[in-house]
């Protein structure tokens, strides 16, 4: 006899199989898969999703899941998804979540989950020694970079300005994800109190103006009180001068946030000292192991420097959660950010570490860096096409220069080719805008990528370029 909810355990294992079979599938034929598939709503709303009184055959509600409902997706592991920030993942990270579902763990508090919450201090903990914070450094495992970037300036602001925030000023490059605008928002500033400053031709923030800025500020009566810095910028992959910012932060008294969600997993990498020196004076650090660091969406950390700040800043501790107190060591993650009924999320990122192995992931990281260069090259010797921002932590930027075209009339150009291209299906590739005139970018952080996937993707790219410059001409002849 089985309850209304359950399945008798042979179809539980039978299901399990297959829905593994299917995975493992896709695993297989991901390169013959097109990158994305987008069906318009008129196409979605023709899908069988009807509610019903009696349950279906779980075989039959697989297969529609797989065929239909999540064929209308981008892949993002795919070999040629090269668009925004790919999230290439890896299969243990997949059979993590699985566990973590299985489980069904509660990791808000020490009482309820002891052992994953040590696994999330050991994994934080590990990070913490690649970025040389100090020991009282604490953090938390959160759904992605948008909520770990929000919960960091909550921090900072509760550290800085108490309980009086009017004054209060951060200061950010042009360059920086709209995570921190949307943060500013919800932590109820006033749109003037985030102050974009101006970047360099690489995207990196002009030090002169930030601290032009901050002098006029001060001056004002007002309150700069935080600084965020990118550790790889979303659109070219540049990373902030983080040694001259620390400087400057702690001369004026300043928080230091650095927004390392794409780029900070390289720290990782061969190419650490190199690119991230002064990460050690961050007072805090966004990093989204769903992205650089392999791991299936969502998976993404935060640290702070000063720990004790995080907790006093979220910590509340009504009558029905008394009995979860428990020594300062034993930790709480509740106690640290919005959430109290969390996945375990670091458990994915442990597991992978601990079946691939460290230097696996070190590999990995400069596959990307090795990739993006020799995308430069060959783009570069591209007729019609021309590099715009060279590569930076795995991105390039590039414009597609032939035909007889108005400024305005090339950026069209460079977004009906986005959407060609996504509409084919060989690759997926997003655009830009690099000093003024839109740009296609690739960021080549997958493994999985060959140099064959690249070439394929350029050579479709310019065959697309030439037909719509084509279409264009044709419009404008009347024909
Ligand atoms: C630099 C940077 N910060 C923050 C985010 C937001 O991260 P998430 O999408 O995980 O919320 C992104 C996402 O691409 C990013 O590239």
């Amino acid at each position: 006899m089985t309850g209304p909810l359950e399945l008798a355990p042979e179809e539980m294992r039978s299901l399990g199989y297959k829905a593994i079979d299917a995975i493992v599938e896709h695993y297989q034929s991901l390169r013959d898969q097109p990158a994305v598939k987008t069906f318009s709503r008129s196409e979605t709303k023709k899908l069988d999703l009807d509610f019903r009184k009696e349950g279906r055959s779980p075989d039959e509600v697989l297969a529609q899941v797989i065929e239909e409902i999540f064929d209308g997706s981008a892949r993002l592991n795919h070999p040629r998804f090269f668009a925004f920030i790919p999230s290439p993942g890896n299969y243990i990270s997949v059979i993590a979540d699985l566990l973590v579902s299985g489980f069904n763990v509660f990791a808000g508090t020490w009482l309820a989950s002891s052992g994953p919450s040590e696994v999330e201090l050991r994994v934080l903990d590990w990070f913490r020694k690649l970025c040389d914070f100090p020991e009282e450094t604490r953090g938390l495992f959160v759904s992605g970079g948008s909520v770990a970037n929000m919960t960091a300036l909550a921090a900072a602001r509760f550290d800085k300005l108490g309980e009086d925030q009017s004054r209060g000023v951060i200061y950010s490059s042009d360059q920086t994800h709209s995570s921190i605008d949307r943060a500013v928002r919800m932590l109820g500033f006033r749109r003037d109190q985030l102050r974009k400053i101006a970047s360099d031709s690489q995207g990196r923030l002009d030090l002169a103006a930030l601290e032009l800025a901050l002098a006029e500020d001060t001056k004002a009566g007002r309150r700069p009180f935080c600084v965020v810095a990118n550790l790889g910028t979303t659109n070219f992959g540049a990373i902030d001068a983080l040694e001259a910012l620390g400087t400057i932060c702690r001369s004026q008294d300043l928080w230091l946030h650095g927004d390392g969600a794409f780029g900070a997993g390289a720290i990782l990498s061969s190419r650490k000292n190199e690119l991230f020196a002064g990460v050690e004076g961050l007072d805090s650090l966004t990093v989204d192991p769903h992205k650089w660091l392999f791991q299936t969406i969502e998976c993404a950390f935060l640290l702070v420097k000063k720990g004790s700040v995080l907790r006093d800043c979220f910590r509340i501790r009504p009558d029905y959660l008394k009995d979860v107190e428990r020594a300062d060591e034993e930790r709480n993650f509740c106690d640290y950010g919005i959430q109290l009924t969390r996945r375990p999320r670091a458990l994915k990122l442990w597991l992978s570490l601990q079946v691939f192995g460290e230097d696996a992931f070190r590999e990995a990281i400069d596959y990307g860096f090795a990739l993006a260069e020799r995308a430069e090259q060959s783009i570069s010797s591209l007729e019609p096409w021309e590099i715009k921002s060279g590569a930076q932590l795995g991105i390039v930027a590039f414009r597609y220069v032939e035909g007889d075209l108005e400024d305005e009339e090339r950026n069209q150009l460079h977004l009906d080719l986005v959407r060609a291209i996504n509409e084919d299906g060989l690759a997926m590739i997003s655009s830009t805008v690099f000093l003024g005139e839109t740009v296609l970018r690739l960021c080549l952080i997958n493994p999985s990528t060959q140099i064959s996937d690249l070439e394929r993707t350029m050579e479709r790219l310019t065959a697309l370029a030439r037909e719509l410059l084509e279409e264009g001409k044709a419009a404008k002849s009347g024909d």
